[in-house]
């Protein structure tokens, strides 16, 4: 089932919007080469990529035909998406940027993810990836404690376990380890400042829990939703305006 919602997603654009800027900013111009997009949503920061690249051909790739086809929107020479799976990439190496997002996240073992990633990388190709890690902060935590009571155990216990990922210095090691000689990898704070703790529900409605719906079937979904609501919001501050640090990890790196 196709979870993602663009409007969902683009309630807190402007928020979602910096990480992506400050990644692109990593990247190295590669004028005439060859870009991916892993996980493009609605593409508008796959047509930034391909302007701040001059790459001659940018492709931004999705499994969700709802982002998709919001992304129809973004013209430019060369800019072109595609319905597909990010573990389903062809095996040969024919990139000069592979750039992922808030994408990555969604997919197990990132050790051999990357790794993979990295074969498909042209000679000195570069890598540059952002994933969000909340995993300390209570709207992942109480996702975990609200999947993990008997009523909804069955069905997405085995899931929980996949959403932990490195640490920054693991994500540096990684990176140095497959052959990106001087990796450029920060974690950074944005601090978001939303209108009241609600707020903080609707944000994960539109990324993290969308991975809960698509496991669980309508009525369950709800249950789960009206569970995680009342457990946050006796956890966040009652404050308006409301404080919403948001952890990221930002990497680089280019292949020797
Ligand atoms: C949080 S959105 C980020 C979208 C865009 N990169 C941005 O920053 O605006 C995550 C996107 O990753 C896509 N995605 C997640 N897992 C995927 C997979 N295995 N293959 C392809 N796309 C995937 C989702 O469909 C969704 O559009």
């Amino acid at each position: 089932m196709d979870t993602w919602n663009p409007a969902q997603y683009d309630l807190f654009k402007q928020e979602r919007s910096q990480p992506g800027r400050d990644l692109i900013a990593l990247v190295e111009p590669c004028p005439g080469g060859r870009v991916l997009d892993l996980g493009c949503g609605t593409g508008e920061l796959t047509r930034q990529l391909h302007a701040h690249s001059r790459a001659a051909e940018t492709l931004g790739l999705d499994r969700s035909a709802r982002m998709l086809h919001a992304a129809q929107q973004q013209t430019a020479a060369g800019l072109r998406f595609e319905l597909g799976d990010i573990l389903a990439l062809p095996d040969e190496p024919q990139w000069d940027v592979i750039f992922s997002n808030a994408a990555l996240q969604w997919l197990p073992d990132h050790p051999t993810l990357f790794a993979r990633l990295a074969e498909r990388l042209n000679p000195g190709g570069q890598l540059a990836v952002q994933v969000p890690t909340m995993e300390q902060h209570g709207v992942h935590r109480v996702a975990k404690e609200v999947a993990r009571l008997p009523r909804f155990a069955a069905t997405l216990d085995g899931f929980i376990h996949r959403l932990d990922l490195p640490s920054a210095d693991a994500y540096a090691e990684l990176f140095w380890r497959l052959g990106f000689d001087r990796p450029n990898v920060r974690l950074q704070i944005y601090p978001h400042v939303l209108p009241g703790p609600e707020d903080a529900v609707e944000w994960i409605k539109g990324t993290l829990l969308t991975a809960y719906e698509n496991r669980l079937d309508r009525a369950t979904f709800a249950e789960f939703l009206d569970e995680y609501r009342r457990r946050l919001l006796a956890e966040l501050p009652a404050e308006r305006p409301c404080f919403f640090p948001y952890q990221r990890i930002l990497m680089w790196g280019r292949r020797s």
